[in-house]
């Protein structure tokens, strides 16, 4: 037999899928997954959606072909997509300065536009400090430098808002600046309105460009709030990238739901969309049908787009009342309030306060499983094991 292979290393595992594949063959009946960034219900199910089912009923009954879509992807999908965005009058108003493509999820819409933004504006790229790690993998495997701005300061447990002010009005014009649009992963903090106006400012003074990641829109304040800053770019004509997902806020994470949507100036637009398309093209070729499909039928039906805003808002609100019962018992039980810092928090994720060592104990004496700088996954929690949660915070020394 030939051996063309044998030289080659293992990779490590993932930090954050990596641990859910820990925490199944672990077979411990107390064990509490606060890894990887998935809605739960109470019963920690992640659930289909009922207007998502709904949507598949009717789509079952009349869709006639499983022909391709063209290479950018549905187009109305896409339109739909732009306006929920967007808001309407926004979205007519700017539509010739826009283009989009479907994509595989918000980590497709990264990969696709990091591609383009590699070749035809830069190298040099900018995620915040701290990130979703991901980040580091998507934008290095585009053959992109990937720094970082000062973010979120584990140890102050607080924004570092002005030195990422200073550290970007400092940035070579074209450095690309990703920024989340909201519930900020791993860190739950997010700039306000009047810092995100700046930020706005900066990026136009400084000719940076910015490159949105929107995983989380609905999760935070509700889906067009959380578009805010979106809005806010598109109003002032700042050129941007941003990688939209439909993963989490419409529960269909594994059907693989996004877009890339292009905002500049609107001469540009024709020749970037026609070299996107050729990327696309060489890469899968066009995306898959099925889940932009469902979003497109909740989209066009008002009743679904009704009962989807409803599950989106019973999301949101037992992603903050785990928040809120994590933060009372855990202040209750330790007798100190230092922990009131994660209310102010809105998605998924926080940290929770715990070195590497602490975070190992947790796995390896209670079966408690969170990525290795301390981030939980608030909606992992529920009422019957937040005590045993909290207990063991407290025995690892948090
Ligand atoms: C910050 C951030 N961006 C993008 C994504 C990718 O989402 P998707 O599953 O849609 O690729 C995630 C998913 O966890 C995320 O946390």
């Amino acid at each position: 037999m030939n051996d063309f292979f044998s030289h080659v290393a293992p990779a490590s595992a993932d930090p954050i899928l990596g641990l859910t594949a820990a925490f199944q063959i672990d077979p411990r009946e107390c064990k509490v997954n606060l890894s990887v960034g998935v809605y739960k219900t109470e019963d920690l199910k992640t659930p289909i959606l009922s207007c998502v089912k709904m949507a598949e009923k009717e789509l079952y009954q009349e869709e006639q072909t499983k022909s391709y879509l063209p290479i950018e992807g549905d187009a109305s999908y896409l339109e739909l997509g732009m306006q929920l965005l967007f808001g309407k009058t926004l979205f007519a108003d700017c539509k010739n300065k826009l283009c989009a493509f479907q994509c595989l999820g918000g980590t497709g819409a990264l990969r696709l536009g990091g591609e383009f933004l590699r070749e035809e504006l830069g190298k040099t790229l900018y995620i915040s400090h701290p990130s979703w790690p991901n980040h580091r993998g998507v934008f290095s495997q585009c053959g992109m430098e990937v720094h970082t701005y000062p973010y979120y300061d584990r140890t102050m447990r607080s924004l570092q808002f002005d030195d990422m002010v200073r550290c970007i009005s400092g940035l070579p014009p074209k450095s690309i600046l990703v920024l989340h649009a909201c519930c900020h992963n791993p860190s739950g903090t997010d700039l306000d309105r009047s810092q995100w106006e700046q930020i706005c400012q900066i990026c136009l003074e400084k000719e940076l460009f910015p490159f949105f990641d929107a995983a989380y829109l609905g999760f935070g304040e509700g889906f067009g709030e959380d578009a805010w800053p979106m809005r806010l770019f598109l109003e002032r004509g700042v050129e941007f990238f941003l990688a939209l997902s439909f993963s989490k806020n419409f529960g269909l994470y594994g059907e693989r739901v996004g877009a890339l949507i292009v905002h500049l100036r609107e001469g540009s637009v024709d020749a970037v969309q026609s070299r996107i398309k050729v990327l696309a093209r060489r890469n899968y070729s066009n995306p898959p049908i099925h889940g932009a499909k469902v979003v497109l039928k909740i989209l066009q039906s008002k009743s679904l787009v009704a009962l989807w805003e409803k599950e989106l808002l019973e999301m949101r609100q037992r992603i903050h009342a785990m928040r809120t019962l994590f933060v009372e018992t855990l202040c209750a039980k330790s007798h100190r309030q230092e922990y009131v810092d994660l209310l102010q928090q809105r998605g998924l994720f926080s940290f929770c306060h715990l070195s590497e060592n602490q975070v190992l104990f947790l796995q390896k004496e209670y079966g408690i499983y969170m990525t290795a700088d301390g981030r939980i996954n608030v909606a992992g929690l529920n009422p019957q094991h937040i005590e045993y949660v909290v207990d063991a915070i407290l025995a690892a020394g948090g």
